[in-house]
């Protein structure tokens, strides 16, 4: 007898990835979809969820507990887009993996395609893709839609990515590719597939499915300036972060800014005729202290300290700068009597400065594991 249909025998053959924060009122109607859509595939679902305050967690499971297809990842003390996708793929040992938004914006109609381009026609990644033939961003508003048509042009320079719509947050990859990328993805923020993309390290034959993008009904989107800077870094991190660690250039920004602050309150201090060193000692703590407030909530944001450890951070950091600023008086002045040029030693001293400041504020400010 030959089996032309699976049974529930049939090995798995893909696993639909489902990053939600506050879908409650989504799970249940995309689920039902997404059987419709997959009629003949052993699929299974892998709901991600990052501690949803309305209940997604709990709705799912009700809804996992009826159908063992689905399941759900609930992440506790965590968010982001991007590794909660790549949790999902690590949860399930399909050999093909989707990724597909939880508020029914993306087409799950068009998965059987992506199957089909992967299996049949060998392509290692299907990207569902809103700018070709036969694809549309919905009613999107017109800022909007600028704002991503920017990012997607923007990233298709710097990732030299064929791909129309780089920014598509739904698509279907392979297991291998997918594993092959793992160990470089930056697995920041929102931008998934461009990550994978960029982290390949083999050039990826990619097909591309156009779709029409739909509009919310329940919910809303969760596309806020939080994920525009994740997004930045992300660009910064594919394009310098081969030479020098993304984490590493914002505090030296950050730095560089704290010393115009610093010079700013200082020149300012001496023509309202404060002393010297009372206008010197003034523009330290407020630079010392603009810097590790504007550190905590963009190089360190990860580990953002709040509540009582960071009043505690704060005095670690003035510490680590006091022992920096040492160290940069004393290497400048050894630069200084060895070549007797004052800018040469006085960077000398300012680049020994940073990279101690750097190296002692993620340890012991922090705390940055790894
Ligand atoms: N687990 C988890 N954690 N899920 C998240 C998080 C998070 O931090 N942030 C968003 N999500 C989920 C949402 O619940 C939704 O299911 C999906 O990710 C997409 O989020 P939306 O907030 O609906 O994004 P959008 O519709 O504005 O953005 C769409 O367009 C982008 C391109 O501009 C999506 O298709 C994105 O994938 C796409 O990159
Ligand atoms: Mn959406």
């Amino acid at each position: 007898m030959t089996m032309l249909l699976p049974s529930p025998q049939s090995p798995l053959q893909l696993a639909v990835i489902i990053p939600v924060l506050n879908e409650s009122a989504n799970i249940a109607p995309l689920l039902a979809r997404l059987e419709a859509a997959l009629a003949g595939i052993v699929w299974e679902a892998l709901i991600v969820d990052d501690d949803s305050p309305d209940g997604t967690g709990d709705v799912t499971r009700r809804l996992a507990r009826a159908d063992p297809r689905v399941r759900i990842v609930q992440r506790i003390g965590r968010r982001g887009l991007s590794s909660a996708v790549i949790e999902g793929m690590m949860a399930s040992a399909a050999p093909l993996l989707a990724v597909i938004d939880g508020d029914m914006q993306h087409d799950e109609a068009v998965l059987p395609q992506m199957l089909a381009a992967l299996v049949d026609d060998g392509h290692d990644l299907a990207v569902g893709t809103r700018y070709s033939d036969g694809g549309s961003t919905g009613d999107w508003d017109a800022s909007r839609e600028k704002m991503s048509r920017f990012a997607t042009a923007l990233s298709r320079r710097l990732l030299k990515a064929e791909m129309s719509d780089p920014m598509s947050g739904f698509f279907m990859v392979r297991r291998e590719a997918m594993m092959a990328a793992l160990p470089n993805l930056s697995s920041i923020g929102f931008k998934i597939l461009m990550d994978l993309v960029a982290s390949s390290p083999t050039r990826l034959k990619i097909a591309e499915i156009p779709y029409t993008f739909r509009n919310r009904i329940h919910g809303e989107s969760k596309f806020d300036a939080r994920v525009a800077q994740e997004f930045a870094i992300l660009l910064l991190e594919k394009t310098f972060g081969r030479f020098l660690p993304v984490r590493f250039l914002m505090f030296a920004m950050v730095g560089s800014l704290g010393l115009l602050v610093h010079l700013a309150i200082l020149g300012g201090g001496i023509s309202a005729g404060l002393a010297f060193k009372l206008a010197q000692t003034l523009a330290v703590i407020v630079a010392m202290t603009g810097n590790f407030f504007l550190n905590n909530v963009l190089t360190f944001r990860d580990m953002r300290l709040r509540g009582g450890r960071l009043w505690r951070g704060l005095l670690s950091f003035y510490a680590v700068g006091a022992i920096g600023a040492v160290g940069n008086v004393g290497v400048g002045n050894l630069v200084f009597k060895m070549q007797h040029v004052w800018w040469l030693a006085g960077l000398a001293g300012v680049a020994v400065g940073v990279v101690w400041n750097y190296a002692a504020s993620s340890l012991f400010t922090w705390r940055v594991r790894k």
